[in-house]
């Protein structure tokens, strides 16, 4: 028998259910300050604090974000950033409906005698930092872990995440922020659907075993997988029909239907993939809200088009407005390419 503290039960109930409310998705923009950097430099600008603040004002302050966006996922820098005419970020947020999320993980680093895997370090002082963006107006926090494919993988690793993941979750719902339960099973290899759909297999399970050791309450989580399909370099390319179907199959023999939300990232699939897979999945009907989490596929063309210039923040802004909409349409199963 476990004990939870408890006193924040019902607000995060509140805060995971107004996430996932219809055709709303989150914004994932918590790159690290070196995933972040190399963006920026991928379109000439370059990596400072103020430059990536500005980049994150104009994804902030995009008019009407909050119809299709429910929560951003902050780096903590970000998290204590404001604009450039002085208001803080989070009540820029907080205006438009939109939950203020932080990534508490600390990166990734090797995991010792694997297949040259990684591990996921960032529990050591968690709950103090958790309480800290609590105060500072986080109400949803991310942890992502990965496992490779090609690199086996081993049963060490997959473990090792599915752990983590459930610690994570544990401590943070006890500091009233709702966790995003993320491991990531990464898109690099030549895998087929099929191998992805073993894999998947056996990091889902892995990872509600630990979440119900845990006592983590499901429907005051999210979980942020990857679409079963197949690897970037696989030469059979499914359609998305198959992938959504793949993908649905796991999640009904894995996934607890009270899972607050199914929010899928899209790690390295095109703008357009992520969006047609999406929309694949909500036509079929399932237990779930299932919708997004992007950070790419939501940024990609913003980032370009701004490149650093201040006369094309609009231009941007509404790029990622149209982004935010087409993938609202697909959380629908209403999305149109
Ligand atoms: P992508 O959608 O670019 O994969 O990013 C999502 C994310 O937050 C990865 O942790």
């Amino acid at each position: 028998v476990v004990t939870r503290a408890g006193q924040y039960d019902d607000e995060l109930l509140q805060t995971a259910q107004n996430m996932t409310k219809a055709g709303k998705g989150i914004l994932a923009m918590d790159e690290s300050n070196a995933t972040c950097g190399s963006r920026l430099e991928g379109v000439g600008v370059e990596n400072t604090e103020e430059n990536r603040r500005r980049y994150r004002e104009l994804l902030i302050t995009t008019p009407n974000l909050g119809k299709h966006i429910g929560g951003a996922i902050l780096f903590e820098e970000t998290l204590y950033q404001s604009t450039k005419a002085g208001k803080s970020f989070v009540d820029c947020l907080n205006e438009q409906g939109i939950y203020p999320g932080i990534k508490v993980d600390k990166g990734l680093k090797p995991l010792a005698n694997s297949n040259g895997e990684s591990w996921c370090q960032g529990l050591d002082g968690l709950a103090d930092r958790a309480a800290e963006y609590y105060k500072q107006g986080a109400r949803f926090c991310k942890w992502r872990s990965v496992v490779s494919i090609p690199a086996g993988p081993s049963k060490i690793a997959v473990t090792d995440c599915a752990y983590g993941l459930a610690r994570y979750a544990a401590i943070c719902q006890n500091a009233g922020l709702v966790p995003i339960v993320e491991p990531e099973i990464l898109l690099d290899g030549e895998h087929t659907l099929e191998e992805t759909f073993e894999v998947a297999s056996a990091v889902w399970a892995e990872t509600f075993k630990y979440l119900a050791d845990n006592d983590v309450m499901f429907d005051r989580m999210l979980l942020k997988p990857s679409m079963v399909g197949p690897g970037a370099d696989c030469p059979k390319r499914n359609t998305p029909e198959e992938v959504a179907a793949a993908t649905l199959k796991m999640l009904n023999s894995r996934v607890p239907p009270a899972t607050a939300g199914i929010m899928f990232l899209s790690g390295g699939l095109s703008e357009l993939d992520s969006t047609l897979y999406l929309n694949a999945m909500n036509q079929q009907p399932n237990p779930w809200h299932v919708s997004f989490s992007y950070a790419r596929a939501l940024q990609n063309s913003v980032i370009k088009t701004w490149a650093g210039d201040d006369a094309m923040v609009g231009k941007a802004q509404a790029i990622l407005s149209r982004r935010a909409e087409e993938n609202g349409l697909a959380q629908l199963g209403k999305f149109n390419a």
